[in-house]
């Protein structure tokens, strides 16, 4: 039988981890966060202290990196040289140098395959920017989950909190729109809905009402 994927792509701090996450474990399927292998061959470069390396150096490291991706219990766990980086990659300054170098079109090549590698049955849920775009173009069900950057910032400041830290609204709201730029300006793999994606705003939207939606969308697509 064939792979079934769902694809769900839309700009940081929009609630597509949670979405996924969801979906994966409504329909038994595995779960890919793209953003994660970013973020990994970013961590990889500022723990050789090559965060400025040219793009032909990136893919490099990209080659060399060891990873891991595995599953504990509900979360997915990152293994960088079999090390536990999955906290390790959330960190701010880790975000903002994996967006950057997802700006090269070869470090994005490179990084390719092991994202299509993720594709196994029964299926998958690819969670990133250019699922439904690029990496999974044949996907049966594509979603695209957006929200005001406000709305972004306000959630990760709560986030933050929940965690015990503190963080200025602003400088939040300053960096989810710095990399929104980012993201969707670039000339490679842009963040863009996909043509015949579902868009989703959910700058009003509850978290049960986003996976409602989406669900109703994926199921009338089965
Ligand atoms: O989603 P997350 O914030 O973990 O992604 C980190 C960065 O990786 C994003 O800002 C984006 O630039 C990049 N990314 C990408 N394509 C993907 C997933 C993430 O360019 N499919």
């Amino acid at each position: 039988s064939e792979i079934k994927i769902i694809t769900v792509d839309g700009p940081s701090g929009v609630g597509k981890g949670t979405l996924s996450q969801s979906l994966a474990n409504h329909f038994g399927f595995h779960l890919l966060d793209s953003g994660a292998i970013y973020r990994v061959l970013a961590l990889y470069l500022i723990q050789n202290d090559e965060q400025d390396a040219l793009e032909d150096e990136i893919v490099q490291f990209a080659q060399a990196m060891d990873v891991c991706f595995g599953s504990k219990t509900q979360k997915v766990q990152v293994l960088l040289s079999k090390q536990d980086v999955s906290e390790l990659i959330r960190a701010e300054h880790v975000g903002t140098l994996a967006s950057k170098i997802a700006a090269l079109p070869k470090v994005r090549e490179q990084l390719l395959q092991k994202q299509i590698d993720f594709a196994k049955l029964p299926g998958l849920v690819a969670d990133g920017r250019d699922m439904g775009t690029v990496v999974f173009p044949k996907a049966f069900a594509k979603l695209f989950i957006d929200a005001s950057s406000e709305a972004r910032a306000l959630r990760r400041v709560n986030q933050l909190k929940e965690r015990g830290l503190s963080f200025n609204y602003h400088t939040v709201l300053d960096d989810i729109i710095q990399r929104d730029i980012r993201d969707r300006t670039r000339t490679i793999a842009p963040l863009v809905p996909a043509e015949d994606a579902l868009v989703i705003d959910t700058t009003s939207l509850r978290i049960d009402e986003v996976f409602k939606k989406a669900l109703n969308f994926v199921e009338g697509k089965l």
